[in-house]
């Protein structure tokens, strides 16, 4: 295991994909049990499928609203909350729309894809946030259908979020990502922006991922062992010497 300390850092980043949630029984994307072997993003998770047909796209994120509302944050995300707490400088950059690291306690948090517990009416443009599973009317009063608040295949995500994120990378001294395939542009590029900035970069991951060579640190295994082994390296053993 790697010598580093998060007290070493004062701007750390952390930049989660759905492995950060995996521990809490939240399926990932890709991978075994990922979701988009079982269910067709060109089906359930687009604007032409919801413009088809929007109850049926409305079934399947009712559906993992159901899922995800029946998971706990995991003990990875209650240590990043746990660091947010104790110092300032922590940030959440995640592609997940789980609402887990907020549950867990974070508060500086980006959803980069939006989140499984907002809605957007395209007609009138008016944003609610509900944590209804499933969510029981999926109208909006103007009388078009909500749909979920969700960076869906071929939308863009917010310019003002994607700026805040990217600051936020170029600041850091340190960008842990944990749990992401980094296979879903412009999201999988942002730690670029850290290690230009000088940042030290981690990999928390399962296996290797196409980006891995832009980490100087590739840290094997579940994401809240991880977690867990670098905040015990941060913590003085009982009667050690403080350096
Ligand atoms: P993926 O499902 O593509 O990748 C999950 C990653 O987590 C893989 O690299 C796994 O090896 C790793 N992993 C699984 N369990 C883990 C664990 N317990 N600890 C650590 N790592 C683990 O998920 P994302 O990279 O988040 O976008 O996917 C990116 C985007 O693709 C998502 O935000 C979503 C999807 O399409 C939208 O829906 C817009």
């Amino acid at each position: 295991m790697t010598t580093l300390r998060f007290s070493d850092f004062a701007n750390v980043v952390f930049f989660t994909g759905a492995g950060m949630s995996a521990e809490s029984g939240v399926p990932t994307y890709r991978g075994r049990g990922g979701i988009w072997k079982e269910y067709d993003y060109e089906t359930y998770a687009c604007q032409t499928a919801f413009d088809r047909d929007p109850r049926r796209v409305w079934e399947f994120h009712n559906y993992r609203r159901g899922l995800v509302a029946g998971c706990e944050p995991n003990a990875g995300h209650r240590l990043i909350a746990q660091l947010e707490r104790e110092r300032p400088g922590v940030v959440v950059v995640t592609q997940n729309i789980d609402g887990l690291h907020q549950r867990a306690g974070s508060r500086n948090v980006f959803e980069l894809h939006g989140s499984l517990w907002r809605t957007r009416c395209e007609r009138c443009g008016k944003r609610e946030a509900s944590d209804d599973a499933p969510l029981a009317d999926v109208h909006c009063p103007c009388g078009a259908f909500k749909r979920p608040d969700i960076v869906w295949f071929g939308d863009m995500l917010s310019s003002d979020l994607l700026r805040a994120a990217s600051e936020a990378m170029s600041h850091a001294d340190l960008l842990v990502a944990i749990g992401t395939s980094a296979s879903v542009y412009p999201a999988a590029e942002l730690p670029r922006l850290a290690q230009r900035a000088g940042a030290v970069l981690v990999e928390i991951n399962l296996e290797d991922t196409p980006l891995s060579d832009l980490y100087d640190h590739r840290l094997r295994g579940t994401a809240s062992a991880i977690l867990a082994e670098l905040c015990d390296a941060a913590t003085p053993a009982p009667g050690s010497a403080p350096h």
